[in-house]
């Protein structure tokens, strides 16, 4: 039997219309698609009828099926010649654990491709109308996780990301936003600094939430997120919350986005 292949698939942030023409003519040929949890149902209705799908369910400190398994599932179905897709939320390769696959494909002399996916802090800024950067008010970007093993600190350099000239993109940070907003004020972030949490960005679910960061831990556990949450933190959100807020006193019939700001 020959070997099939695997196709390392990023599903962008949850709007079906973000993937690529890639993915979804990967999707449309697959025998097996092995999922994550992220992957919303809009784009689990592109798996054509005929291939399997195997949800390996995971989400922050959930993992049903573990790493390893999911390592080895794959390998064991491109053995058996089929063409596997093994579908993530975002980008496969930011925060994803796509790499981890990659290699193990590599180790098993699988072959494999890798499909981009717009990650969910391109997807959610723009649906946010944030630009990541803007002449003037931001020279940079960071992408960081928020996520720390059970019980362990956040291990990261306060003191570089507390820069007023970068925006700085928190990804799986609500569990530890509190620290996460103290920590960066304590490094000389100003408490005024705008941000935003975005809940189910570019879903029909979609919710926002502007706070100074000063205010976005308590504002945040009062919105009672349910689903994934983003954090963007600097002054280019400055922007986009004067027009969300023209937009709403213009017309808040047609908001389609449940919003929040904290003053
Ligand atoms: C395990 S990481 C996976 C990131 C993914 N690979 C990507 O490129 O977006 C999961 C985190 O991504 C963020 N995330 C993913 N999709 C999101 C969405 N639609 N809205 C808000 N945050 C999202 C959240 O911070 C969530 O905790």
């Amino acid at each position: 039997m020959t070997v099939g292949k695997v196709f390392l698939v990023g599903a962008g942030p949850g709007d079906p219309e973000l993937l690529t023409l890639k993915a979804t003519r990967a999707i449309s040929g697959a025998d097996v698609v092995v999922y994550d949890k992220l992957v919303p149902t809009e784009i689990l209705n592109l798996i054509p009828g005929g291939a399997a799908r195997i949800n390996v369910g995971k989400r922050a400190g959930y993992h049903p099926v573990p790493q390893d398994e999911i390592n080895r599932m794959l390998v064991r179905l491109a053995r058996a010649g089929r063409v596997v897709v093994r579908l993530k939320g975002g980008d496969p390769f930011i925060f994803g654990r796509g790499f981890e696959e990659a290699l193990e494909l590599d180790r098993a002399h699988v072959p494999y491709e890798v499909i981009p996916g717009i990650t969910s802090a391109q997807g959610c800024a723009a649906a946010a109308s944030v630009p990541l950067t803007h002449r003037g008010l931001a020279t940079g970007l960071r992408y960081v996780t928020g996520h720390c093993r059970s019980n362990e600190p956040l291990n990261l350099d306060w003191a570089s990301l507390a820069d007023p000239d970068t925006t700085l993109v928190v990804y799986m940070g609500l569990a530890n936003i509190t620290e996460i907003a103290s920590e960066l004020i304590a490094h000389g972030l100003s408490a005024d600094t705008p941000s935003v949490a975005i809940c189910q960005g570019t879903t029909p679910r979609e919710r926002r939430l502007f706070a100074p960061l000063g205010e976005l831990p308590n504002a945040a556990r009062a919105a009672q997120f349910a689903g994934q949450v983003l954090f963007i933190i600097g002054r280019v959100v400055a922007i986009a919350a004067e027009r969300e807020g023209r937009v709403a006193a213009a017309s808040t019939a047609a908001s389609t986005v449940a919003m929040d700001v904290v003053a």
